[in-house]
């Protein structure tokens, strides 16, 4: 019988759905907050009622049957849930002699469980319901599957890799019962290394998040990238260091915290240091270096063990810490791994795709070999809403068809800032070049003139490159391909004046590794860019404003392209001006 797997990610943060084939290939993978334009939809189930049903009917093969992957195994989360119990939360949050820091985290830490224990409720309930009212899919088998929270981060990571054995680590906030696992990755079976479950709370994306909000960020909007940003403006600060080193402990393959009363001690040292929101964010640089440093101090160390183990050369990095591209660049210089690969969703929406794949691979025993796989797995513009653009909007829109990356290259030699939207959206975070605004990279100003007139974010914020691969080497120093913006290298000095608009105050950027294969349009533009200037790179952030998600509808695009300072905004080879 064939079956087709409905992948869903149903963290009460970034929640996604992915749809796979019988023969297991990923047709469909998207986070709800794109559909939502709800950023990181927090609360929000994926199975979105009449958006998943319209997926079903768009990707599932009718002769199928369907099987429900979701991402936490419910026992175990009801099992962490239930050591909470005889403790008075309510109380000590409530109680005047709570220190104000430790109320903050119990607050924190409360918010998650009862929202994630809501979420599990219903995994896929919405969709079965949609399902069972529907012709053509009521009399199909609807089969639900449950999967260890941090088993699904490693498949999405290693299904995704061009590795057949490889070792896989999952650092994340928390899942089910600790923060972390180790895992061998060999042909298509991906087996744990020593107990998941062990009994530690130490989490080092729980660090970065305390160190967001010590920054007097929100972490929940998504504002650790901000911590990256500021930390290119700072020094190591010995005191912030010895008490954050002091927090998280590396032994073995575990991760620890100090006895608690060290640990409340060392909390409230930190908690002093808090930025209050009238002061200038600058002079917090020094906490967010140092508190990257750590960070990578405390994975390096972690890693070094997990190559102790002798069984891989390749490491596939997962779960919520391997969003730090800056980390993440400086993997293979400090430690003696060979090779990496983190994937474009390595957060909890890319576990949609993570628990169809586990599930697909369950009931097959050759699972497809592996290989590199596609970010450009989302949604498309409507075909129907550009023509009603066309038709009626009496904007000024020229139809340019393939020659669309030529005229792009030529606008942004001129200096323009321009929307570049084609195809499939990209899965994860960043913008590869279907959702992106580009610019040039050769002025200095033109940071400051993105930030202030069309992303409108704070002035430190960087912008990456794309970069044709054939001239990475000539621009960043121990160059590795970087698919999908997942890690930040150092610019060689000898270019760093060449391309100002992309070099990050600590002369880093976060590049995007572009090949022909993986985009041939996108590499077109930038080879014309090249062809008129010299320089084969462009600056590329998301197609969004601050504090929205990556544009998802014809609409959405517009909106951003009128109510902000981009000079022209191609769609699918239709370029419109103002
Ligand atoms: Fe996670």
């Amino acid at each position: 019988m064939k079956r087709n797997y409905i992948g869903l990610a149903n963290s009460f943060h970034d929640s996604a759905i992915a749809i796979v084939s019988n023969d297991g290939e990923v047709l469909f993978a998207e986070a709800s907050e794109r559909y939502l334009q709800n950023k990181r939809s927090i609360g929000i189930a994926p199975d979105l009622y009449m958006r998943a049903i319209e997926l079903v009917n768009q990707y599932c093969d009718p002769d199928a049957d369907i099987v429900l992957a979701s991402t936490w195994s419910s026992e175990l989360m009801r099992e962490a849930l239930s050591q909470l119990k005889g403790v008075d939360v309510d109380g000590m949050i409530a109680s005047d002699m709570t220190p104000t820091f430790i109320r903050r985290q119990l607050s924190g830490q409360q918010f998650f469980f009862k929202s994630q224990l809501s979420m599990l409720k219903q995994p896929g309930h919405l969709l079965e319901y949609s399902l069972a009212y529907s012709d053509t899919w009521s009399k199909k088998n609807v089969e639900s599957r449950y999967y260890h929270h941090h088993k699904t981060h490693a498949a999405a990571g290693c299904y995704s890799s061009p590795f057949d054995n490889a070792l896989c680590a999952v650092l994340d906030g928390m899942g089910e019962l600790s923060s972390f696992a180790c895992y061998h990755y060999v042909d298509g079976t991906i087996t744990e290394i020593g107990e998941i479950n062990k009994d530690s709370r130490a989490s080092l994306g729980l660090f970065y998040t305390t160190i967001c909000e010590t920054c007097g960020f929100d972490p929940l909007s998504g504002e650790e990238w901000k911590v990256m940003g500021l930390a290119s403006y700072g020094k190591h600060d010995p005191e912030l260091y010895s008490i954050m080193r002091a927090m998280i402990i590396v032994d073995d393959l575990m991760l620890k915290n100090p006895e608690q009363e060290e640990l409340t001690a060392l909390s409230g040292r930190l908690f002093a240091r808090r930025r209050k929101l009238e002061e200038p964010l600058i002079q917090y640089a020094d906490l967010a270096y140092t508190a990257q440093q750590v960070f990578t101090e405390v994975l390096f160390e972690f890693l070094c063990n997990l190559h102790g183990t002798g069984l891989s050369e390749n490491l596939v990095l997962s779960g919520g810490c391997a969003l730090n591209s800056s980390a993440n660049g400086k993997i293979i210089e400090n430690t003696p791994f060979e090779n990496l690969h983190v994937y474009s969703a390595p957060g909890d929406d890319g576990n949609a795709v993570g628990a169809a794949l586990l599930a697909f691979n369950q009931d097959n025993k050759n699972p497809s070999p592996a290989r590199f796989m596609s970010p450009y797995l989302g949604s498309t513009m409507k075909q129907k809403s550009l023509d009603n653009v066309l038709q009626f909007s009496g904007l000024k829109t020229t139809r340019c068809g393939d020659e669309a990356p030529k005229l792009a290259a030529n606008m942004l030699q001129q200096g323009k800032i321009i929307g570049w939207i084609q195809g499939r959206a990209e899965f994860g975070p960043r913008a590869l070049g279907n959702r992106s605004i580009l610019a040039d990279p050769r002025s200095a100003d033109v940071k400051e003139k993105i930030n202030a007139s069309v992303k409108f974010r704070e002035e430190f914020r960087p912008f990456a490159p794309s970069i044709l691969h054939e001239y990475g080497s000539e621009y960043f120093e121990h160059y590795q391909e970087s698919p999908y913006m997942e890690r930040t290298l150092t610019f060689k000095e000898s270019v760093m004046n060449k391309v100002p608009g992309v070099v990050h105050e600590d002369r880093t950027g976060r590049l995007q590794t572009v090949k022909h294969e993986w985009n041939p349009k996108y590499y077109d533009l930038i080879s014309s860019f090249y062809q008129l200037t010299n320089i084969p790179l462009v600056l590329n952030t998301s197609f969004n404003v601050m504090g929205k998600p990556i544009s998802h509808s014809v609409e959405d695009a517009l909106a951003v392209f009128f109510t902000s300072g981009l000079d022209a905004l191609f769609i699918d080879g239709i370029m419109i001006e103002k």
